[in-house]
């Protein structure tokens, strides 16, 4: 047991103090407001529904509670589970927890978070998984067919379960057993206002796709079932379609087949369309009246679904038979017998429906009979009720309620006390109310409530429950626990509350009071032979294994046992059960009526106290010693206490406890009590001293421990840093030295070695003749090198001028030798070439050459004119006497005799003239006649403009102060003008010793008599190589000549 700086409140109402019910509630409304919704009581726990999430679940949680023994931690349900399976693991000892609490108190979820805790912590596998599975997976499975929304909680149980999960040695989950207990079966045909039906008919019309819903002839509104509360049709916070598809994965996983899932499915539509089964009255022949089936359709529709004739279930719902010893007799039903057969068929087809799933459950879930195992049993069963008008129904669960406040007596209160017997400690009993009695009344086999009721439906005559009330007020009427109006009529005593068809019964809860009406039926729980014996011949597999009683082979006319025995007996056999167990409780509380987060109803809570008798329990356990514990994790808990017991106790447990104590001058001998194994300190407050001592001496420990491990830290901290510097300095004066030494060593290997070679070369020298390196580089220069010229020699290219092909050279060294030699050769062919020319050639090519230097790339006449020998005589000078004559006056040779036109200067027009070229003039001279017409000295020749053309058109500039020059310059044109030009220039060069001018353009002026005319040459469309051309005028100055 810890007392935490950070609890709210006490957290174990044993340590409480003052030990009152206001201070008690007090402190567990204080938690509960600090959202501590747990508290113990010793090894109870109390939880308080919370109605919101909090985070105190989850597997960080699980894993932490798992470390932990119980008190280390805060009060949780984990804890509570974990010492339950610690207790089943470790000492082998089958456990029970019970939750019990009102409804909406969180019973439900109390259980599911054991089994989650349980699940989480035992073994793995796969094998382990899948039962841990179908074990957790059962849960929405009967939730959905067993729980409701009521006014009290929207998830209410409306069965009572109790699950054995069963385990093998080492605390892996084997299987387990589900038994249910009564489920609230009238439910089915009706619910109070602001109820609903059970979830599974809400969740099949949502969340069923529109094929299942044609197949099973449903339709989606629940408006239209007349068994579904009309006002009520959805939970908020709840998703009906979408827990439609966990609760079928669920069936899947716990191994229900497709098939079986299909024949619930159809089970569950069946009874919903029983519901609608209209019946109005009919009258036979005789006058009696009787009932029919107003909607066929409906009763047809149930029939196909049932594979029955629809005639053969009209008949058992609107008749009854009745067998006597001699004969059957049928006799029609009414229609409010109609009815309420109809309703019993229905209530009945749905609880066997979820007898037979619970059945189911189990089957996947069993363990087979030969292993050792161990059990945990979970009890999650409805809550002591108290409404405003209590039936049977009520009575049974009170019933039930008050054999568990039993085991809570027997198991927790007597128990406490037999410890203290045990451990040899003076005792004095504490008084507790022993509910025994009541027990008494309601199940004495001979004279108890049940058994009377049972004999009022077995005997013959005319029963009511009127006559079951005046036997119970006949037996009962000084009994301190029954109450009725008879009973209050002889003690004079006046209770209005009290009717006159009611008897209460003092639980040890409160006051119950029930009537009686309906008892007596619903004990006989009879359903009409015709009914079963119907449902028997249907052909739906699962339907009709419900109803094994209706095959006539089995028929009996033996009563079956009535619902009152067969739920005493089965609260028996859970008795048992739970007697041979190790119990844990778990103790729920409401705080408010409306399921509100943070509301906490003092009265309310009071009341759940009182009767779950918390107070009684808390005062049980400390009315002798608050706290015990066993000696061993007493000492080891507080031997730090005393300076004998820490940090080492060699000696036994028992006298560790007694030297510490009595160290500790408070623990006087009244407070504590050695017992036989355990130590027992009387008041809370002692312990809270040891804490507290206990508190402060950790403090110092840990100041202590602090110091030493500082301490200790810095040391070793400083060694090492200390070794660190060493080792780092010592490496690195080491490297530094290995640094120096190779480079002094590297150092005198290299002067060794050159005075080594300078001593050897010096030794040797002698021996070497110099320069036979230079020798032998010449020599294989030399044989490379005439190796070339050889091979250069055998493969000259052709002696042709215009060959220019030449060898490459083989080395790179020869390179620029080879080019040399390209070009001596190149010039020695040129040379071979020229000299092999006659003068005349000569002179031919001497004139060619001239012409190249004039024009070559300048006049476009002149590239045609390369490959022609210029002939010089055009005009046959041999044969014509005339022009012989002409030049015979003249000085050497004619060199050019040609017929050249003249562009007249006044008109533009041409005429022809004989042109002649001698060493000393142009001779220009009509062609007929055989005077010259003029003869100009080439002295007097000051330059020619030619065009760049193909034409022959050229401007003969004479000077001005010659005597021909005065009458102008003369624009020709020759056909041979390149030759007629060279010749002219060569004349005038050999003449004057001048370069004669020669001027390339397309405009050049002419000098005239008349004044200066500029002649403009202009290219023809097609270049007019013919030589024609044509001049025009352009004003007195201009003269356009295109060419
Ligand atoms: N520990 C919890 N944490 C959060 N909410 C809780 C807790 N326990 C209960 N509740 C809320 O209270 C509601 C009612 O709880 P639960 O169904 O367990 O009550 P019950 O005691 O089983 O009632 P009934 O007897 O009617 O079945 C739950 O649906 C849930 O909303
Ligand atoms: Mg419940």
């Amino acid at each position: 047991m810890t007392l935490r700086e950070d609890s709210v409140g006490v957290e174990d109402l044993v340590l409480l103090e003052p030990l009152e019910e206001e201070s008690m509630l007090k402190n567990l409304q204080l938690r509960y407001e600090n959202r501590e919704i747990y508290t113990y009581i010793g090894n109870v726990l109390i939880s308080v529904n919370p109605y919101q999430q909090l985070p105190i679940y989850g597997p960080e949680l699980i894993a932490k509670y798992q470390e932990c023994t119980f008190y280390e931690l805060k009060p949780h349900i984990y804890a509570l589970a974990n010492m339950a399976y610690q207790s089943l693991t470790s000492r082998d000892r089958d456990q029970c927890i019970l939750i019990t609490g009102e409804s909406g108190a969180g019973k439900t979820e109390a259980s599911k978070l054991v089994m989650s805790y349980v699940a989480a912590v035992c073994g793995k596998g796969e094998q382990v998984n899948l039962v841990k599975e179908q074990l957790l997976q059962s849960n929405p499975v009967l939730e959905a067919f067993g729980n409701a929304k009521t006014i009290r909680n929207d998830n209410s149980s409306r069965f009572g379960k109790y699950m054995d999960i069963e385990f093998d040695f080492k605390g892996s989950p084997l299987g387990g057993v589900i038994t249910n207990y009564l489920l609230e079966k009238s439910r089915v045909v009706k619910q109070l206002k602001g109820e609903r039906n059970f979830h599974i008919f809400y969740q099949l019309l949502a969340g069923a796709d529109a094929q299942l819903l044609k197949a099973l002839k449903l339709e989606r509104d629940t408006g239209g079932y007349a068994y579904l509360n009309r006002e009520v049709s959805r939970v908020d916070g709840m998703d009906d379609a979408s827990n439609f598809q966990s609760v079928q994965s669920a069936m899947t996983v716990i191994g229900f087949s497709e098939k079986e899932i299909r024949w619930v499915l159809e089970v569950t539509a069946l009874v919903l369309k029983l519901g609608n089964v209209e019946l109005s009255d009919e009258f036979q022949a005789n006058g009696i009246s009787a009932s029919g089936i107003s909607d066929g359709r409906g009763v047809q529709e149930i029939g196909e679904m049932m594979g029955l004739d629809s005639k053969e279930l009209e008949r058992a719902l609107c008749s009854r038979t009745m067998a006597t010893a001699k004969e059957k007799v049928v006799t029609a039903l009414n229609v409010v017998q109609a009815q309420y057969a109809r309703d019993a068929l229905a209530k009945n087809i749905y609880s066997r429906l979820f007898n037979w799933i619970v059945n189911r459950i189990n089957e996947s879930i069993k363990v087979g009979t030969g292993e050792m195992k161990k059990v945990m049993g979970v009890l999650d069963i409805y809550g002591f009720e108290i409404l405003e008008d209590n039936s049977f129904e009520q009575f049974v669960i009170n019933y039930c309620n008050e054999k568990l406040q039993q085991v809570f007596i027997e198991l927790t209160l007597k128990e406490e006390q037999e410890e203290y017997k045990n451990e040899g400690i003076p005792w004095k009993k504490v008084d507790y109310f022993d509910n025994g009695i009541i027990c008494n009344l309601i199940e004495h086999n001979q004279r108890g409530i049940l058994a009377m009721l049972d004999e009022e439906c077995l005997r013959p005559g005319v029963v009511s429950d009127t006559t079951f009330l005046a036997k119970l007020n006949q037996l009962f009427s000084k009994h301190d626990y029954y109450e009725s109006k008879v009973t209050q009529n002889a003690q004079r005593q006046y209770d209005h509350t009290m009717g006159l068809s009611c008897f209460r019964i003092c639980h040890y809860a409160g006051k119950v009071t029930y009537n009686v009406n309906g008892f007596i039926d619903k004990n006989n729980d009879l359903l009409f032979r015709d009914l079963s014996q119907a449902m028997w011949k249907a052909k739906h597999p699962l339907l009709r294994s419900l109803f094994p009683e209706g095959d006539p082979k089995q028929a009996s006319h033996k009563r079956p046992p009535t619902a009152g025995a067969q739920f005493k007996s089965s609260v028996a056999v859970l008795m048992k059960n739970l007697y041979a167990k190790n119990p844990n409780y778990i103790r729920c509380i409401k705080p408010n009526e409306h399921q509100k987060r943070g509301q906490f109803s003092w009265e309310l809570v009071a009341t759940q106290t009182r009767y779950l008798g918390l107070l009684e329990n808390v005062r049980v356990r400390r009315a002798g010693y608050a706290f015990r514990q066993r000696y061993r994790p007493f000492l080891e808990r507080y031997r730090l206490l005393s300076r004998s017991t820490w940090p080492r106790w060699n000696g036994g447990d028992r006298e560790g406890v007694e030297k510490i104590l009595g160290e500790l001058t408070t623990c006087t001998s009244e407070e504590i009590t050695f017992g036989k194994t355990k130590i027992f300190i009387k008041s809370p407050n002692t312990l809270f001293f040891l804490e507290e001592q206990r508190r402060l001496r950790i403090q110092q420990l840990a100041t202590l421990i602090q110091k030493i491990y500082r301490g200790w830290r810095c040391r070793t901290h400083y060694q090492q840093m200390r070794k660190s510097q060493i080792l780092i300095s010592s490496w690195f004066r080491g490297t530094k030295q290995k640094q120096r030494y190779g480079k002094m060593k590297a150092s005198a290997l290299l002067i060794q070695a050159f005075v080594r070679g300078w001593k050897a070369r010096k030794d040797y020298r002698k021996y070497f003749r110099s320069g036979a390196a230079l020798t032998l580089s010449s020599f294989i220069y030399k044989s490379l090198a005439q190796k070339f010229l050889l091979g250069l020699k055998n493969n000259l290219p052709s002696t042709s001028v215009l060959d220019k092909k030449w060898p490459e050279a083989p080395y790179k060294c020869f390179t620029t030798a080879n080019r040399e030699l390209q070009l001596l050769h190149h010039q020695w062919k040129c040379k071979k070439f020229r000299d092999q020319l006659s003068p005349k050639q000569a002179e031919l090519l001497r004139e060619k050459l001239c012409a190249s230097e004039l024009f070559k790339g300048k006049k476009a006449a002149y590239p045609p004119s390369v490959p022609i020998p210029f002939h010089g005589d055009y005009v046959g000078l041999r044969g014509n006497p005339k022009l012989q004559k002409l030049a015979s006056g003249e000085e050497g040779p004619v060199l050019m005799a040609e017929t050249v036109r003249k562009v007249n200067r006044g008109n533009g027009k041409t005429s022809s003239r004989t042109l002649l070229l001698t060493k000393g003039h142009v001779i220009l001279t009509d062609s007929k006649k055989s005077q010259a017409k003029t003869v100009i000295g080439l002295e007097s020749v000051a330059g020619v403009s030619v065009t760049s053309f193909k034409d022959g058109l050229f401007g003969l500039h004479l000077s001005e102060i010659s005597s021909v020059g005065s009458k102008g310059d003369f624009l020709l044109v020759s056909e041979h003008v390149v030759e007629l030009l060279t010749k002219m220039y060569r004349a005038v060069l050999d003449t004057t010793q001048k370069q004669l001018p020669v001027t390339v353009a397309e405009q050049f002026s002419l000098r005239f008599k008349e004044g200066n005319v500029t002649v403009k040459v202009i290219q023809g469309p097609a270049g007019n190589a013919s030589g024609k051309l044509s001049c025009k005028k352009k004003g007195s100055h201009g003269l356009e000549v295109t060419v």
